[in-house]
């Protein structure tokens, strides 16, 4: 008898798997045909080199509170580190790092960036559309997804410049939140810093699998993420009540999505994407039943508020079992196939 509650827990995961396939597919079709149409917006706008910033006193100067310049950290990264990933694919495609980007990409192109209080015309069409609001929670999440993992790099000796070579501009205000340099993000993010580190000492190993690369990384992000959803939780008061409610189930979400060590390649990610919301949600948006979204972005919104149900119904007992379901790679990639194989279903057209 005893074996039947689990049975029950079992069930209801694989039912949350069939929820989260929003976000999987690996039916590639014509986009294979041309990789670069899959960048992130005003990627060609974004320096993809050190020498394409300022330089004063001997040091690269980067404002990451303009958009293609932040881009432009990951464009650096992602082209330093694409000669580890040929082992696994051509032209960089599963480069894992493409998981961020592609992220901050989509901030950007849904309006997540910009100032939420709407005190500032910051990251407006009508006035500064590439200006990053330092009042955006999205924003300031992404700064140490993109900060930390790039001073890391830097650290690591992957980037071709020395520690003390590059600065990042601090926001206008809250300055004494977000560090800088590789010295003052090491101090108040030791342990996060050190397992970027880790991953990046993988990256350039020669003997690490695929599957290894992607543990580490996901490590190095729900790390990230861990020191710093609290600091912020404050932004959140200057959203529309679904979206504040959508930030803190993604929050609860990218833990689930983290266990399942969802492979963030260029193609994978954008497929990924194409379930997340296209716009800032709006107090009356209710998935699965908000018209002017696609089918697939409706379920996947619905999903992830039924796992963070039951996430909260359970006090978190059910992430520690999926965890533990999901520790081997054979559990994971079975979950992933299903997760691909019910995605078909869910075709992401927008309704006429
Ligand atoms: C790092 O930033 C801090 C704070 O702005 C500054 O005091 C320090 O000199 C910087 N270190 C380097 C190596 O640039």
């Amino acid at each position: 008898m005893a074996s039947i509650p689990g049975f029950g827990m079992m069930a209801l995961l694989s039912s949350w798997a069939c929820i989260l396939i929003g976000c999987f597919s690996v039916s590639l079709g014509e986009e294979a045909a041309s990789l670069s149409a899959l960048y992130p917006p005003l990627w060609d706008r974004s320096p993809g080199q050190f020498s394409e910033y300022r330089m004063e006193n001997g040091k690269y100067i980067i404002n990451p509170w303009i958009y293609p310049e932040r881009m432009g950290m990951y464009k650096m990264l992602l082209t330093q580190t694409a000669r580890y990933f040929e082992k696994f694919a051509p032209e960089n495609e599963k480069n894992i790092l493409w998981g961020l980007a592609l992220q901050h990409g989509w901030q950007y192109s849904t309006g997540r960036l910009a100032d939420p209080s709407q005190r500032t015309d910051c990251g407006y069409e009508s006035g500064d559309p590439l200006c990053i609001s330092v009042d955006s929670w999205w924003a300031d999440i992404n700064y140490f997804l993109c900060a930390l993992p790039f001073l890391a790099a830097v650290d690591s000796g992957i980037m071709g410049i020395s520690s003390d070579q590059v600065i990042l501009l601090p926001p206008p205000k809250d300055q004494m939140k977000f560090c800088v340099n590789v010295s003052t993000c090491q101090s108040s993010f030791p342990t996060v810093m050190r397992k970027w580190n880790t991953f990046y000492k993988h990256v350039q190993s020669p003997y690490s699998s695929f599957e290894d690369l992607l543990r580490y990384l996901w490590d190095a992000h729900t790390k990230t993420l861990h020191d710093v959803l609290k600091p912020f939780e404050h932004r959140l008061v200057y959203y529309s009540k679904a979206e504040a409610d959508f930030e803190r189930i993604w929050s609860v979400c990218v833990e689930y999505i983290a266990a399942l060590q969802v492979p963030t390649t260029l193609i994978k990610m954008h497929e990924l994407q194409k379930g997340l919301p296209p716009r800032m949600l709006v107090n009356g948006d209710s998935a699965p039943f908000i018209s002017d979204f696609s089918e697939r972005q409706n379920m996947f919104l619905f999903g992830l508020s039924l796992i963070r149900d039951v996430n909260s119904w359970t006090g978190s007992l059910s992430l520690t079992i999926w965890k533990i379901l999901m520790k081997t790679q054979i559990a994971r990639q079975q979950a992933l196939e299903f997760l691909e194989m019910i995605l078909e279903k869910f075709n992401p057209t927008l309704p006429e």
